[in-house]
């Protein structure tokens, strides 16, 4: 059956992955995204659509500036060096950026000022004067991370200036106890001045319609449009996209000593790596950009930062006059065996410590067997790792290559036979018939479906191999031909496994291709044989890991992460303008996960009965709860499970809250506490519900 690509008009794609900062080294953690882009990147070239897939490193802001004065060397210099660093880690992983260039450039100047301009114009920009910390010393305002002092709840020292790590309870800069900067030690003092903000309640109404839920081709996944939801409820407040000298970033014009915030002009950064390919390549950056634009725009992000992408990025955009995107295609975070990175267990690994250890493609074939299209957490377990590369990617595939072709090279001089015997043609034909079936699914980015999908043809593969016994037939000399045929089929089979498995594996790919004699493998090569072509002698092509190999990558990573320090790639000082939430999972990626039983006692989980639960004016998430626990006073909670729940059914019921989480204030009121549901959103929602006999109030433990 012939793949669909000769029914699919050649799209014109741009594709961009997070852009890291410059401060830091890259990590397995960021690899999850970057491999996952470009696997969807070189499937689409092997389509044959014209697809460009830009990156560059994200240079400005405080910590990059404060690296360089620690490091003693010129702001330029770290720029350049660490450039240098992250293009080579993502070569070595057959990452294959068409460009990888710096938000410090020309083009991302005139760009990010050009869209404030514009932005200006359309009267989104508001100027007012505001209090921040400013240590006197430095001369510099500070931001909450680098401010800190004294727990004002329980006291504890030394806390940063937004949440405390010993009781999680978060506050502003001014509440801390004896605060200091923690850049100088100064106490700092509040200083007054002028910011600038965009309007970003403002668009709201544009945001709503570009989320287009309802729609065929929505931009967000389904959890990350819940997420939406939850921000439009608690209300779009402005954004501040200023900051003061002394700042590394882009002056803002006409404002002398103002700087525009990193998180406005990083963005800005996807459009001048493209702006800057088509500077060398000569096209046509417009008619990529502007508002009627042909081209399909993906940005690729962790789940972190889906504030900037999906909210300030688009509206940015659509009032600054350009397209918006297609998709944003939010994943989830690595964790290792099981447990977010940690230093000491020396799973915190870096991606040179690990390119000194193991082979690149283990890692893009262990990420793409794990990979889906939700935003839900990946798990590099290393005995799961190893076991899969090798009987997988080495038993399964690259075992029909070696069990076949030593005959054709000795007995047939290289020589594939014109013909297939009847079951070799039935099991190339089987493996074609699976081609839409696995593009369908490389492009909807079910990574995991199509490694399934492909190593069920391995198996298929493997089981005419052991079917036929080509050694046995080698025995025979009147099976010559019948040999012949069978080795030439196992061979082709091998071919095709080998397109499937392209974007995965481009290195083996490559030698695939050496080895076979065949030109660059294209999508639509599926439809062809190899029949009567001269192949080269079979040289064995992937090992096998060890677990030693495993060992000293591990005990390298304890040992380097004493020297070097991993890119704060999601603790960079923009954290702070996210979501609280997000910013605690983002933090504890890096450190170790286990929670010791007195964290978990700080949370105080009681039964509570809904006592009154009612619709809220305004809300289209929202159901307000009057929950009795067993206190004097009931308890008012919004809960976000209007899409699941009618107040009907949730009155006099028992759930699960968590009574002790800090009071939040909300359009519709205050909530004080949360009530505990599980599931991905929309319908699919179910909240919790005791087993009969237990009481309100009752402590959960
Ligand atoms: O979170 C981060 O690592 C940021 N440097 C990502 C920026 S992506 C884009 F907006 F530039
Ligand atoms: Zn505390």
């Amino acid at each position: 059956m012939p793949s669909d690509i000769t029914t699919e008009h050649s799209r014109k794609i741009l594709v961009t992955s997070a852009l890291p900062y410059a401060n830091g080294s890259i990590h397995i953690g960021h690899l999850v995204e970057y491999i996952q882009t470009d696997i969807w990147v070189r499937f689409q070239k092997m389509r044959g659509h014209r697809c460009h897939y830009v990156c560059a490193d994200d240079t400005h802001g405080t910590p990059v500036m404060l690296r360089a004065e620690q490091e003693g060397i010129p702001l330029e210099a770290l720029i350049e060096r660490v450039h240098g660093e992250h293009f080579r880690d993502f070569s070595d992983f057959s990452i294959a950026f068409d460009n990888y260039h710096s938000t410090h450039s020309d083009e991302n100047r005139v760009l990010s000022q050009g869209i404030y301009r514009r932005l200006d114009q359309a009267g989104l920009i508001t100027k007012r004067t505001i209090e921040q910390l400013y240590d006197p010393e430095k001369e510099m305002f500070l931001s909450d991370r680098f401010i800190k002092g004294g727990c004002p709840k329980c006291k504890a020292e030394d806390q940063y200036g937004d949440s405390c790590e010993v009781c999680g309870a978060t506050y502003a800069p001014t509440e801390l106890i004896n605060p200091y900067s923690a850049l100088s030690g100064a106490t700092p003092i509040s200083k007054a001045s002028e910011h600038h903000f965009f309007k970003l309640g403002e668009c709201e109404a544009f945001l709503k319609e570009w989320l287009n839920p309802e729609g065929d081709n929505p931009p967000l996944q389904l959890e990350a449009a819940n997420k939406m939801n939850e921000w439009f409820e608690a209300g779009l407040r402005d954004w501040d996209i200023s900051r003061d000298a002394p700042y590394f970033g882009f002056e803002i014009p006409d404002a002398p000593g103002k700087f525009l915030y990193v998180w406005l002009d990083a963005p800005v950064g996807y459009m001048a790596s493209f702006k800057n390919l088509c500077e060398k390549e000569g096209l046509d950056f417009d008619s990529y950009w502007q508002p009627d634009s042909d081209a399909e725009l993906y940005h690729f992000i962790g789940k972190d930062i889906l504030y900037f992408h999906a909210l300030f990025w688009p509206a940015t955009l659509k009032y600054a006059g350009y397209r918006t995107p297609t998709k944003i295609c939010v994943h989830g975070f690595l964790t290792v065996d099981g447990q977010k990175m940690s230093k000491s267990r020396g799973t915190f690994i870096m991606a040179r410590t690990y390119l000194e250890h193991l082979n690149p493609e283990y890692l893009r074939y262990y990420f793409a067997a794990k990979l889906s299209d939700r935003i839900e957490d990946i798990d590099l377990n290393l005995e799961d790792f190893t076991a899969r590369v090798n009987s997988n990617l080495v038993g399964k595939y690259i075992n029909i290559a070696s069990r076949s072709a030593g005959f054709i090279s000795k007995r047939f001089d290289g020589q594939l036979a014109s013909t297939l015997e009847q079951d070799g043609a039935k099991l190339v034909a089987d493996i074609q018939a699976q081609a839409a079936q696995i593009a369908a699914r490389f492009e909807a980015r079910q990574f995991s479906e199509a490694m399934r999908e492909i190593m069920a043809l391995a198996d298929q593969a493997n089981e005419y191999v052991s079917d036929k016994a080509p050694w046995a037939m080698a025995k025979q000399e009147d099976q010559k031909q019948q040999l012949h045929e069978v080795c030439t089929a196992i061979i082709n089979a091998f071919r095709l496994l080998s397109i499937y498995l392209k974007p995965v594996l481009p290195k083996l790919a490559g030698e695939v291709e050496a080895f076979l004699n065949i030109a660059p493998l294209q999508w639509q090569d599926i439809d062809t044989l190899l029949i009567g072509h001269t192949i080269n002698p079979y040289r064995h092509l992937v090992k096998r890991i060890e677990q030693k190999q495993i060992d000293a990558m591990v005990e390298a990573s304890a040992a380097t992460l004493q020297q070097t320090k991993p890119s704060p790639a999601r603790h960079g000082e923009a954290q702070q303008k996210k979501g609280s939430a997000a910013k605690k999972a983002a933090t504890a990626k890096d450190d170790d996960s286990m929670i010791q039983f007195d964290d978990f006692a700080k949370v105080d989980l009681r039964i509570a009965k809904i006592v009154k639960a009612e619709h809220v004016e305004g809300a289209d998430k929202l159901l307000q709860l009057t929950l009795d626990i067993g206190e004097a006073q009931t308890r008012n909670v919004f809960a976000g499970i209007k899409s699941a729940y009618s107040p009907e059914q949730l009155e006099g019921k028992l759930t699960v809250m968590v009574a002790n989480l800090a009071p939040r204030k909300m359009r519709f009121g205050l909530s004080e506490g949360m009530v505990l549901a599980a599931g991905p959103g929309g319908k699919s929602l179910w909240i919790l519900e005791p087993h009969e006999g237990a009481q309100p109030g009752m402590k959960v433990k």
